[in-house]
């Protein structure tokens, strides 16, 4: 069979399963060591048989066991860096690479050339953290997460990436605030789904739950960070989250009770929903 005849095979069954083609075609391009242009070099290559096997057994992971494709190779790239994934950790989200973006933008506006300490409070993976020191060297990033086992796999990537991240365990901020630490930028993807909302079962059965569904319909983490948020930043200072795209109205409230003097702005993701809130300081 060719790539092509491998790619055609599946894409039916990907049609009747909801599930993605792109996604096999990243298991393929990975477990062959192709890039977009020599995958299409190869397109109508015969598979040698073992490997065809080898192709074949992970798409059944993906297709017939429904395991993300970011397990079965146990990595993923975020923001151009390759992110070891389990699970332990979320799968960073493309969505999540657009708030680097924002944290980049905001920091040339508030803050350009100077140095700056950032925490990223639930880090997960570490991707948020380690994206931004690789792309702002003026940026030193300080992390935390609850999770132990996050956090050995956020030190691991650190250490992949070689990025220059500290480590903290703990509560949201509980650890910034006892090492009496201060920053200039704040930025967390916290847990905020509502445990009443509707969530795709793959994420259910994947995911881990710590990294998903927050209290007070989703909104706990937000306003406990940003009820001790003075205790840590600097001024002028910038908080920037990301956040479920029906949350815009309470976390307008919640902007009005903390940060009442504050430039804030909602601004919604490449797919047009709200998503990324960033509260200006000065
Ligand atoms: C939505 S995930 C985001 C992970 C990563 N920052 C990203 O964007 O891919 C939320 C993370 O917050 C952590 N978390 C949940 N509750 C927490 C708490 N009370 N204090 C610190 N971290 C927490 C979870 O363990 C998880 O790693």
């Amino acid at each position: 069979m060719t790539y092509r005849g491998l790619l055609n095979k599946y894409n039916s069954i990907c049609k009747e399963k909801n599930l993605e083609i792109e996604a096999i075609k990243l298991l393929i391009l990975e477990l062959s060591n192709f890039d977009g242009a020599s995958f299409l070099a190869h397109y109508d290559d015969e598979i040698e048989l073992d490997k065809l096997n080898v192709l074949e057994s992970a798409i059944c992971k993906y297709v017939n066991d429904f395991i993300p494709v970011q397990h079965i190779l146990g990595y993923t790239y975020f923001y151009g860096y390759k992110i070891k994934v389990s699970k332990d950790v979320l799968i960073p989200r493309c969505e999540t690479e657009e708030l680097v973006g924002y944290v980049l933008e905001y920091y040339d506006e508030i803050f350009k050339g100077k140095k700056v300490n950032v925490c990223d409070i639930g880090t997960g993976s570490g991707a948020i953290s380690i994206a931004l020191s690789k792309e702002e060297p003026n940026m030193t990033l300080i992390a935390t997460d609850i999770s132990s086992d996050a956090l050995i796999v956020a030190k691991e990537n650190a250490i992949l990436n070689n990025a220059n991240i500290r480590f903290y365990e703990g509560d949201l901020l509980q650890p910034l605030i006892e090492n009496n630490l201060k920053f200039d930028i704040l930025v967390s993807n916290p847990p905020y789904i509502d445990k009443h909302d509707e969530v795709d079962p793959l994420v259910i059965k994947n995911e881990p739950h710590l990294a998903l569904f927050a209290d007070d319909l989703g909104m706990a983490c937000y306003d406990k960070i940003l009820k001790d948020a003075s205790k840590i930043l600097n001024t002028p200072n910038i908080i920037i989250f990301e956040h479920g795209y029906k949350q815009r109205k309470l976390m307008l409230e919640l902007v009005d009770k903390y940060y009442p003097n504050s430039e804030c702005e909602i601004i919604k993701d490449l797919s047009g929903n709200d998503r990324i809130t960033v509260i200006i300081n000065k």
